[in-house]
């Protein structure tokens, strides 16, 4: 049978780091009043990093995706797929991933974006095993790269002071051993009200509010609950229980949620990777930008049993549990 595995690894962070002190003291100028306190105390994060302005997220892309081929030992033209999660792209259209393509120097492989917010990595992950289990692709890069900071308005401190900008990748290859073990997808169309930017683009202008909306306490409720039923049906289907876990790595949101799921699945702290106190909250990039710091780090390991894990808006929530 065939399997993909994660071979490389690769990460990018914009240079600008944007403590909350920093931002505390831009919001304070526009008579927006937060604190460090605040943040941390209800979130975790204590900086994230912003994009400049004619930075976009094929480039945040571009670098991570870089990064992870070398690690994998592979380049460009040895990529047959391309997926970007990702719900800040440059374009209407065409896809982040299309540009990237042709950015990373390579045509003719199929590149495309996976929409689903904060959960869009497990999203993206789950359609580049399926394509490699059925033989549609041998070598696929997924990345999740986001500029978040775009859709922020930033007089609004319920929003602005919870995401950053980022990007991470991996180099997914088809293998004769797993890798990738069970994935599952979700979404609940209901609830688009709690997490959403609902402006779009038409008749030449901007229709409706560009900005992130979010009902933070609403989305705290429902993630928590879906995040473990997500976790425990991938443990089910691939026959492994929560002691098998090596490493939990979740969308990085709120260090609350991601304790209280690692509570569900029994797992010591220290199994949790963090990076949501240096990273914010990086939607579609979180997830492959806190596995790459914990690769880097020496903490994950090959062979590590790895649960990933996310819930975004739309409402989306999936897992992936796989081999390292
Ligand atoms: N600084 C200071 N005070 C603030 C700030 C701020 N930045 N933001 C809100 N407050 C105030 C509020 O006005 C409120 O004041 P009031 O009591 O006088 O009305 C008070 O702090 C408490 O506000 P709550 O909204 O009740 O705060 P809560 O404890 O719920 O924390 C938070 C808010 C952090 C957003 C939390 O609800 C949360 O993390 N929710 C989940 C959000 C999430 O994970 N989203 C991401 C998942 S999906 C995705 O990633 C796209």
């Amino acid at each position: 049978s065939r399997y993909s595995r994660i071979t490389g690894t690769g990460s990018y962070l914009p240079p600008r780091r944007v403590t909350n002190a920093d931002l505390t003291a831009e919001l304070a100028v526009q008579g927006v009043e937060t604190s460090d306190e605040w943040i941390v105390e209800r979130t975790g994060i204590r900086a994230r990093h912003f994009a400049a302005p004619d930075v976009t997220t094929s480039d945040l892309a571009a670098h991570a995706a870089r990064h992870a081929m070398e690690a994998a030992g592979c380049g460009p033209a040895d990529i047959d797929l391309i997926i970007v999660a990702t719900s800040t792209p440059d374009m209407v259209f065409p896809s982040a991933a299309c540009i990237l393509q042709n950015k990373l120097g390579i045509a003719g492989c199929p590149a495309f974006d996976v929409q689903a917010v904060c959960s869009g990595f497990v999203y993206a992950l789950t359609v580049a095993d399926a394509m490699i289990k059925t033989g549609s692709a041998r070598r696929a890069l997924v990345v999740g790269s986001e500029v978040f900071s775009r859709i922020l308005d930033f007089k609004d401190r319920t929003t602005c002071v919870l995401f950053g900008d980022g990007a991470g990748a991996v180099v997914l290859e088809a293998s004769e051993t797993p890798g990738i073990l069970a994935t599952e997808l979700h979404a609940d169309g209901k609830h688009v009200g709690i997490l959403c930017v609902p402006g779009t683009v038409a008749g030449g202008k901007v229709l409706g509010d560009p900005f992130l909306k979010m009902d933070g306490q609403a989305v705290f409720k429902l993630a928590v609950g879906v995040l473990e039923d997500a976790a425990r049906a991938t443990l089910a289907k691939a026959g492994r229980t929560d002691a098998d876990i090596d490493w939990l790595i979740p969308h990085q949101a709120n260090i609350r949620i991601m304790q209280g799921t690692a509570k569900k699945l029994k797992l010591p702290l220290d199994k949790l990777v963090v990076t949501v106190d240096q990273h914010g909250n990086t939607s579609a990039a979180s997830i492959p930008l806190a596995l790459d710091a914990a690769v880097r780090q020496g903490k994950v390991r090959k062979g590590d049993t790895l649960m990933l894990e996310g819930v975004g808006g739309g409402f989306t929530w999936g897992a992936v549990l796989l081999d390292f």
